[in-house]
């Protein structure tokens, strides 16, 4: 079975239960405690509490996904037959309530009310043996055993799942295994959320398939609460899935990474085929989080691609590759996987992020190797200090220094240096937590925030200031331009956007006539209501890092039928009716934040 038939039949068999199909998220999720997306319940967080009525976005209680996610916990794993960085994870949904038919939870209500955990473990066995075909003696399950101590916040023994594998399907008993916390209790992710106890299904003894039954929400301090409506979200890792369908026990030899691993093998003849795979897989990663919007840079998620692609680069040097790899990994990733993931189709700009990486990344080899030089010893703090100021992979110092590095056959080294890392990563997070603090706010949409009316008058101006300002950055650089983020308060705006070199005084000048000519003009500021997939035919822009329902709202400036449409953008507002409510727009500076991002400030009089 292809791995294109799988994702087919997986869509087709829940579609036909009543779950919406509903696009991935984008790799940077909505949660600001988390970095990355890895699951593929994170874009379905507010459904789950009631924040977001699933039937009113999706007409569905149900939906199910193919969602991309990215996890830093397994790097150092990558290079092995089954760990990857980015990958993608198959997902049924169930928000509750669940709205009971004559029997209960009952599998042959292919409605779209909410369901619970007889209706996902029938279903989950349905795909997995007459679907998939897997022969039922391959199969065993775990569920959750229940916490050996009656302690605070302590989850009972999953007995419903037990009897619903044991009597409803017949597995035998000696094929239940019953799992702890650490096995078999999924969740929250980021600092609060849903969660719950879980029964995984494994094929050949390698899990395939995680079912979490999400009965709890965890709050901030760590108390357990039963969740109002429970929840069913599930999860099967693509590429382990398609490995054990196309009968090999390596990922990288499924038809989703094997044409890759080829090409990139052809780049390091006879090369070690545990680097291949982390090429291969790093490569992958990088182009997927770059699309998504991610740009390489010392803090959180643009430190996580730093690290994926210097990884790649000090690879390169370490086997003497030659020849870039960037050009034709994308070019190959866009050819697999823009059909699914369309911001693959962002090539020429994905490219040009890696480039400009690499070109730093030369520099700093140059200057780290310099720095090396005045040590007589590298022990884990040089070492550390050459990789944070330098961006110097570990493995490069290594190989680079290699009598010089202490202790370096006993591993104590490479594992105090991840401690390292890890202590790095906490404070990156932290910052991050803090950077999406506040209170006592009138108006906090995330980009706008205000703390009286008077400020939230002036922030709205802003931000349609905003949108224009993105629009005239477009005309007069060109359509590669895209938002990349925003911060607004009373006094200025800040405007994130992807671009690749410092702007010249005359392209500053020319954003700021236009933006003032429009303002002129008079031109309208309204919006309309919509489907998701109207508004991307009109070719409305979206911000990368928002997620959005079916129905969406699209602002405008100008209008159509007058011939002076400028700007369609998805947005929730608010906004200002008229542009010539904005005042005189004022570009302050222009400024560098990151590889392939430029920054303006402007001020509006
Ligand atoms: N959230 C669970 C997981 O990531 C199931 O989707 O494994």
């Amino acid at each position: 079975m292809t791995s294109e038939q799988i994702r087919q039949k997986f869509f087709d068999f829940f579609e036909k239960r009543g779950h919406k199909i509903v696009s991935s998220s984008s790799l940077i999720p909505d949660d600001p405690s988390v970095l990355l997306t890895t699951a593929g319940m994170q874009q379905f967080k507010k459904y789950y509490i009631g924040e977001l009525n699933a039937s009113k976005d999706f007409g569905s209680q149900r939906t199910v996904s193919i969602q991309k996610c990215f996890r830093t916990s397994d790097i150092e794993e990558v290079g092995d037959n089954t760990h990857l960085t980015f990958f993608e994870m198959l997902g049924n949904f169930s928000f509750g309530p669940i709205v009971p038919s004559a029997d209960g939870d009952n599998p042959k209500d292919f409605g779209t009310s909410g369901y619970f955990k007889r209706v996902a473990i029938f279903w989950a066995y349905e795909f997995v043996t007459e679907v998939l075909e897997i022969n039922s003696e391959r199969i065993t399950v775990s569920i959750f055993g229940g916490d050996s101590e009656k302690i605070e916040n302590s989850v009972p023994f999953d007995e419903q799942s037990y009897n619903i594998w044991h009597k409803e399907m017949g597995l035998p008993k000696d094929k239940i295994i019953c799992g702890k916390r650490e096995d078999n209790f999924w969740g929250p992710t980021g600092d609060e959320g849903p969660c719950g106890p879980t029964t995984e299904i494994y094929v050949d003894g390698i899990e395939i398939w995680n079912l979490v039954f999400n009965e709890y929400y965890r709050e901030k301090n760590g108390r357990l609460r039963k969740a109002e409506n429970p929840g069913i979200d599930t999860g099967m890792g693509f590429e382990r899935l398609t490995a054990v369908l196309q009968g090999v026990d390596d990922v990288f030899e499924t038809d989703i990474f094997k044409d890759f691993v080829f090409k990139i093998n052809e780049f390091i003849p006879g090369g070690e085929r545990k680097i291949v795979k982390i090429l291969a897989d790093h490569l992958k990663a990088s182009i997927f989080l770059t699309a998504d919007g991610i740009r390489p840079s010392n803090k959180e998620a643009g430190y996580i691609l730093r690290r994926l692609l210097r990884r790649i680069l000090a690879y390169s040097v370490k086997c003497d590759i030659h020849a870039d790899l960037f050009p034709e990994s994308v070019d190959f990733m866009k050819a697999k996987f823009s059909r699914f993931y369309p911001e693959l189709n962002n090539a020429k700009t994905i490219l040009a992020v890696l480039e400009e990486e690499r070109l730093k990344f030369q520099e700093a080899i140059g200057k780290g190797l310099k720095e090396m030089k005045k040590y007589d010893e590298i022990g884990v703090k040089e070492a550390f200090y050459l990789y944070e100021t330098f961006g110097l992979p570990f493995e490069l110092i290594k190989e680079l220094a290699r009598q010089k590095v202490k202790n370096l056959n006993k591993g104590e080294f490479e594992k105090e240096f991840a401690k390292e890392f890890e202590g790095h990563q906490e404070i990156s997070r932290a910052g991050a937590e803090k950077k999406f603090g506040g209170h006592g706010l009138v108006l906090n949409t995330g980009e706008l925030k205000a703390v009286n009316e008077e400020e939230m008058k002036k922030v709205i101006r802003f931000h349609t200031a905003t949108h224009l300002l993105q629009w005239s950055l477009r005309e007069v650089l060109g359509k590669d331009v895209r938002q990349t983020g925003s911060d607004i308060n009373a006094e200025r705006l800040r405007f994130d956007f992807s671009f690749n070199r410092k702007m010249t005084a005359e392209e500053i000048k020319k954003v700021e006539d236009l933006a003032n000519e429009k303002i002129n003009e008079n031109l309208p500021v309204y919006f309309k209501e919509m489907s998701k997939s109207d508004a991307e035919k009109i070719g409305a822009l979206a911000f990368f890092k928002a997620k959005y329902p079916d129905v969406v709202k699209v602002y405008f400036i100008g209008a159509e039928e007058k011939g002076n449409l400028i700007s369609a953008e998805f947005c929730g507002g608010p906004h200002i009716n008229n542009t010539s409510e904005i005042g005189k727009f004022k570009i302050l500076k222009e400024e560098a934040v990151a590889a392939g991002i430029r920054r303006i400030r402007a001020i509006i009089e």
